[in-house]
């Protein structure tokens, strides 16, 4: 968690590593790119600040070092004025593009702490206090609908700190504040309001990245705690958390943080189905498992967890590498018209059906801007409908040629798509699955075994 703070400005550095011991925040300091490259070669650094007049090494030579060498951390590019840039021939667009996470131009030292910290909202929920006892509910208030986003109430975790204001929806633009920031709501109130008739909590848009990293990290202590034994509600939680997901990754874009969350929702469902107890119990369950209300990519990753759960070389790298694709495998859909988003593929005409198979070049072009994103992900994304026999698109290669975890994603999105349209649980959609011959010359038999071994 600590930051490096790299700028040849004595008084500057001094006055923004004051603010960082104010917080409590670890932080250190270079006054030049050489000691800036050196001390990140030897220690992990989650956030630089890097100032655009650093010498003896200049700013855009450490950027390129840092980017290469420590891709997951975050760097922020203090810059004087924008004709500093004009005189470099940089523009804030390049810079983005170079990796870098946020330019500020001449920041207020004490202002870096912010920053750092709006970047890292991940962990912001760490700072909500608890406030004791529940409050009773506000009064209801004109706040429109569109500000709102909703959660089915078995789909929270009871008894968990509420990390923002929770409502209910009265009416047309009309809510009530029922859980407030701070309180613990208990497994008992929230079943009193779903007994009376409430379905959804409503939070606002602006707290939705919040959401899904709160709700990652208490699916990562259920898993981790050797008492879970609440494998659909694990499994439940991160479909919703996949839901808020898109809806964030869909209003502001794959912004770095969220790749970072999507790794932690896939590294979940990955761990939880490793836990085969709870999980086959909860595939099991056709009750609570009904593939119409889960969304197309939650299905995906869910399926790809299940099918590499126990290969060899499913180590960390490849597990995170293979749920980002698989999350990400159909996001180049959205470039195509609204009218073809919203198509069954099987209903479109021939020059439709064309245009809809450039989605894996055009989501792998997408991912290719953003920094630090392994090129594993986009091999899944523009390969996820090659098939064994060379019978797919967009190349049209086979066998060993398709990179192996795209044939993973090519598998679980073909098996998610057929339950969906025969609105078959797992379990009675694969023999149906395995009965078609076309399937098993399509996509690789070892994943299919293992799809099998899991779904028992
Ligand atoms: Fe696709
Ligand atoms: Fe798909």
């Amino acid at each position: 968690m600590t930051t490096l703070i790299i700028s040849p400005d004595i008084t500057w550095t001094s006055r923004a590593q004051q603010a960082f011991i104010v917080q409590g925040l670890p932080c250190e300091v270079a006054y030049n790119g050489k000691d800036a490259q050196l001390m990140a070669y030897h220690k992990k650094y989650s956030y630089f600040v890097l100032d655009l007049d650093i010498q003896n090494h200049p700013a855009l030579e450490v950027c390129k070092y840092l980017r290469k060498t420590c891709p997951q951390s975050k760097l922020i590019m203090t810059v004087v004025s924008n004709t500093k840039l004009d005189e470099m021939l940089l523009d804030e667009k390049k810079l983005l593009k170079m990796g870098v996470t946020q330019v500020l131009f001449q920041p207020e030292p004490e202002s870096i702490v912010g920053a750092i910290q709006d970047i890292g909202q991940i962990r912001k929920w760490k700072n909500v206090q608890e406030t004791g006892k529940p409050q009773e509910p506000d009064k209801d208030e004109e706040i429109i609908d569109s500000e709102f986003s909703r959660i089915k109430i078995s789909e929270l975790f009871g008894d968990a700190l509420a990390v923002f204001d929770y409502y209910i929806r009265l009416g047309s633009n009309r809510f009530v504040k029922i859980i407030h920031k701070g309180e613990k709501p208990s497994k008992d109130q929230l079943t009193k309001y779903e007994s009376s008739g409430t379905k959804f909590l409503y939070f606002l848009k602006k707290d939705r990245a919040t959401f899904i990293s709160y709700q990652n990290d208490l699916a990562k202590e259920m898993i981790k705690s050797s008492s879970a034994n609440e494998g659909s509600k694990v499994v439940q939680a991160m479909k919703s958390t996949t839901d808020k997901y898109f809806e964030e990754v869909f209003t502001v874009g794959i912004q770095p943080n969220l790749i970072e969350e999507g790794k932690s929702i896939c590294q979940n469902m990955f761990d939880a189905a490793k836990k085969d107890q709870t999980l086959s119990k909860f595939v099991n369950d056709l009750e609570q498992f009904n593939p119409a209300a889960l969304s197309h990519a939650f299905l995906v990753s869910f399926f790809s967890a299940l099918i590499c759960k126990d290969l060899d070389w499913a180590g960390k790298k490849t597990v995170e590498t293979l749920a980002l694709g698989a999350l990400f495998h159909d996001i180049g859909i959205l470039q195509l018209p609204p009218e073809i988003q919203e198509m069954d593929p099987s209903q479109m005409s021939a020059e439709q059906f064309n245009l809809y198979q450039t989605h894996p070049q055009l989501g792998a072009e997408a991912l290719k801007s953003i920094p630090g994103l392994n090129v594993g992900v986009i091999q899944i994304v523009l390969q996820h409908h090659e098939k064994l026999n060379g019978s797919g698109y967009p190349e049209g290669i086979s066998g060993h040629k398709i990179y192996p975890l795209a044939k993973v994603v090519a598998l679980a999105d073909a098996f998610s798509y057929f339950l969906k349209e025969k609105e078959l649980s797992p379990i009675d959609g694969l023999k149906l699955f395995l009965r078609n011959h076309d399937n098993l010359t399509w996509y690789d038999p070892i994943l299919m075994k293992n799809l099998i071994k899991a779904l028992k």
